[in-house]
């Protein structure tokens, strides 16, 4: 999203910050004053640890109306009561979120204002996490952040970086700009995930999901390759959508430069015939999105570095597996959503439509990638079923993934019901 986007979308919103105690709190001050500037009403939370990295004031300062803390504060219950806190706003972001207020969250209690604010809530949750890398990584938080996200809760980051206790990885909270962007899109998207306390789990609980994504790498010798433009962002996002949506998955990316997402078990392949190989080990699944831009040919690879001797070499291109047309093709135990993507320079809409039935596939999701697709953080894309064509408007392609997440639900829930998607 961009700045000017998320500005529109601000105007007039309440947003319920729940601010946890950790040293990105200081951050918070500054999303505090960017949402203030963009024509948004915060209300702040503290947390009782929030309170020794910030004063309370500078927070009451920032946002223009004073900071809740407490669970039987008489004054404040008599003038609206906590659980008017979070019934007024129209989103809730906690942020700096720790590893223990999301475990605190994720379990259900609420033993303070913040946690019993997030219980109460009937409106999205946006997460900012923020906390050592190892906290992070422990599998006990990104079960917790897989609960949450497959309860209808939204995460922003955690970025990778230099950490205030001096280790590098992911774990830094994202910049304030940035979750403002975020909390841009979660107002303006309807994700097609619950909200809170609509209903428990996450369309896609019980579910398995495969994804590839990222590019294939085919060697020509030990130190050269060919390969595409793709970043993986994505096909990642749409792993960490489905994962947030309730379903195991298990994505397979080729190299890419971004971290695994959370709650997703990642396995990392190099060549396409890898990609296809761990593929068919992770079935069987319900859904197979191929997101990956898998090479088309291979090389045959030399076993030594070629040297540049005499005239240039002539390379041999063989033809790869077609992972998205072996899967589509399973007879026993084939995903019972398949979907592919088309990345076409041209004539968008006629070659995404013989994609689709060329590869067969139950859903095929086209993009037109002459206009910087490859490694932005926006996408504009076309959904082809069966049916015929829904034209999406350009999204964050975190937006993109949650509102194919949304889709995959609705169709699983058709095929229950007997309708073809
Ligand atoms: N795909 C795949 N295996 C391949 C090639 C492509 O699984 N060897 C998948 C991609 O993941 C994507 C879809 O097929 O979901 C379409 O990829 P694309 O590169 O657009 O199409 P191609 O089949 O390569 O056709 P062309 O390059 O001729 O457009």
């Amino acid at each position: 999203m961009t700045g000017a986007s998320a500005r529109q979308n601000l105007a007039g919103k309440r947003i319920l910050l729940i601010v946890g105690g950790g040293v990105a709190a200081y951050k918070s001050l500054e999303l505090v004053r960017r949402l203030r500037e963009r024509g948004a009403f915060t209300r702040v939370v503290m947390t009782q640890s929030a309170k020794k990295f910030v004063a309370e004031l500078s927070f009451a300062a920032v946002a223009g109306s004073p900071v809740h803390h407490d669970l039987f504060d008489a004054a404040a219950e008599g003038e609206m009561g906590h659980i008017g806190l979070s019934r007024e706003a129209d989103l809730v972001v906690v942020a700096p979120a720790t590893a223990n207020l999301v475990a605190r969250a994720a379990l259900g209690l609420a033993d303070d204002l913040a946690t019993t604010l997030l219980l109460a809530t009937d409106k999205r949750v946006l997460f900012a996490p923020a906390m050592n890398l190892r906290m992070w990584l422990h599998p006990a938080t990104q079960r917790n952040v897989a609960t949450l996200g497959s309860d209808g809760a939204v995460f922003v980051g955690p970025e990778k970086g230099e950490m205030a206790c001096g280790e590098f990885g992911p774990g830094r909270m994202s910049e304030p700009l940035d979750i403002v962007a975020a909390i841009g899109s979660a107002l303006a998207e309807d994700t097609g995930l619950p909200l809170p306390g609509a209903g428990g789990a996450g369309g896609l609980a019980g579910r398995r999901v495969v994804v590839t994504s990222g590019p294939t790498h085919e060697p020509i010798d030990p130190v050269r390759f060919i390969a595409n433009r793709s970043s993986g962002k994505q096909g990642h996002a749409i792993a960490a959508a489905a994962a947030r949506a309730g379903a195991r998955v298990t994505l397979i990316s080729g190299p890419v430069n971004i971290a695994d997402p959370p709650g997703v078990e990642t396995r990392h392949v190099v060549t396409a015939r890898e990609m296809l190989a761990a593929v068919e080990e992770a079935l069987p699944a319900d859904i197979f999105v191929a997101a990956a831009a898998v090479a088309d040919w291979r090389v045959e690879a030399a076993a030594e570095k070629i040297k540049k001797t005499g005239a240039p070499p002539s390379l041999t291109l063989v033809e790869n597996p077609d992972i998205l047309a072996t899967v589509a093709a399973r007879d026993r135990d084939r995903p019972a959503i398949v979907v592919g993507f088309a990345a076409e320079t041209g004539e968008l809409l006629r070659r995404a439509r013989e994609k689709f039935l060329r590869k067969g596939c139950d859903m095929l999701v086209a993009n037109d990638v002459t206009s910087g697709v490859f490694g932005a953080d926006e996408n504009t894309v076309h959904i082809v079923t069966a049916e015929g064509v829904e034209d999406w408007p350009r999204l964050d392609k975190e937006a993109v993934a949650e509102r194919l997440a949304g889709r995959l639900v609705e169709i699983l829930a058709q095929q229950r019901n007997g309708k073809s998607p």
